[in-house]
């Protein structure tokens, strides 16, 4: 039997209408509101991306403000959420958005797609969810959805699958209401067609028209071939501080996490004798005793730190003379330096 998947259509719009969620970038239609919540959403779930919205939508309410931001403040409003160049990119999108287009957002899918740090997904989200173009949104849920429904076992990992479920869009997607049936096939992948074991077919009313359902193979679809290993990295991090103040290091301009704020680090593993000599070297004072902290772990898209932490504390310190190195009180380090997520563990030591 094969799918009589335009029947499906209809079922997923009248759903969405009813009982789609409401959510504070659904209260209209501009496409800077559409633009940031797509950008958050990437890699990030939705509990998570509310309260980063609100701020976000409060300190830079416009692509002008946006374009005038300070990296540091961008920096800060975006920590927690990683993959930094998210942010980085959107604020050079909203340069070009500036100069190129009057400060308007580009109406048509084929301008947005060229703009810094929008692929396939985002724009077709814009364009839209902004502004009734009817091109497609592939996301993972929006994968997962149409090949369960469809039956398609090929490996979602590989870059035809996207392809196959963006032309399949194509042909289904009404021209009267394209971002509803984008948001309605996302949404749907969000709340009921879930990756196993979390789907919930029981509850779900498009399980008569499912391939997957019926022929058994929910656990199966979407198929996804094994990732590579990440590449691993050893790094010893210290918490370095005296009385009053902590020693922080601002990372270089360029590659990995650039211009954040860190505690100081090395590559490899430290004995508690070559940490007290590092936080010496680096502080330049005397260290008067040195505490192992428990062992951490961050994931990146490409590598994995292994991390081993030490807090040193120190003979008070004065500004140090090492460029890039500096002292923060607790308090100032947390309200104003933006730390990536791989130094969380590490930071409860900064209290
Ligand atoms: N996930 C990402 N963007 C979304 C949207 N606009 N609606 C529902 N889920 C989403």
């Amino acid at each position: 039997m094969k799918t009589d998947i335009q029947g499906t259509v209809s079922l997923l719009l009248d759903w969405f209408h009813q009982s789609g969620r409401e959510l504070p970038w659904r209260k209209d239609t501009d496409p800077y509101h559409v633009w940031v919540s797509e950008i958050m959403l990437q890699q990030t779930r939705i509990e998570t991306v509310l309260p980063y919205y609100a701020r976000f939508m409060k300190a830079l309410p416009d692509i002008e403000a946006l374009s005038q931001c300070p990296q540091e403040k961008l920096l800060k409003l975006w920590e927690g959420l990683g993959y930094y160049s998210r942010v980085r990119n959107m604020q050079k999108a909203a340069a070009v958005i500036t100069e190129t287009y009057g400060g308007k957002f580009p109406e048509r899918y084929e301008q947005i797609r060229t703009l810094p740090g929008i692929g396939d997904y985002t724009a077709g989200a814009i364009a839209s969810i902004a502004f009734s173009e009817a091109v497609p949104a592939v996301d993972g849920n929006v994968l997962r959805v149409l090949t369960r429904l469809t039956g398609n076992e090929s490996d979602v990992r590989k870059e035809r699958a996207k392809k196959w479920a963006g032309e399949l869009v194509r042909e289904l997607i009404p021209k009267q209401e394209p971002g509803a049936f984008n948001q309605a096939l996302m949404e749907f992948g969000e709340v009921i067609c879930l990756p196993s074991p979390e789907n919930r077919c029981d509850q779900c009313f498009l399980k008569s028209f499912c391939q997957a359902y019926v022929c058994h193979k929910t656990d199966a679809i979407p198929y996804r071939s094994p990732a590579n290993p990440k590449k691993t990295e050893e790094k010893t991090v210290l918490v370095i501080r005296d009385s009053a103040f902590y020693l922080f290091h601002r990372r270089s301009p360029k590659g990995l996490l650039a211009g954040m704020y860190e505690l100081p680090n090395t590559d490899g593993f430290l004995s508690p004798q070559e940490a007290a000599r590092k936080a010496e070297e680096l502080s330049g004072r005397t260290p008067l005793r040195v505490e192992e902290l428990p062992p951490a772990r961050h994931l990146f898209s490409h590598v994995e730190w292994r991390m081993k932490g030490y807090q040193v504390i120190v003979e008070n310190m004065k500004e140090p003379r090492k460029d890039d190195y500096f002292l923060s009180t607790a308090a100032a380090a947390l309200e104003k330096l933006a730390v990536p997520g791989a130094f969380r563990a590490y930071m409860k030591y900064v209290r």
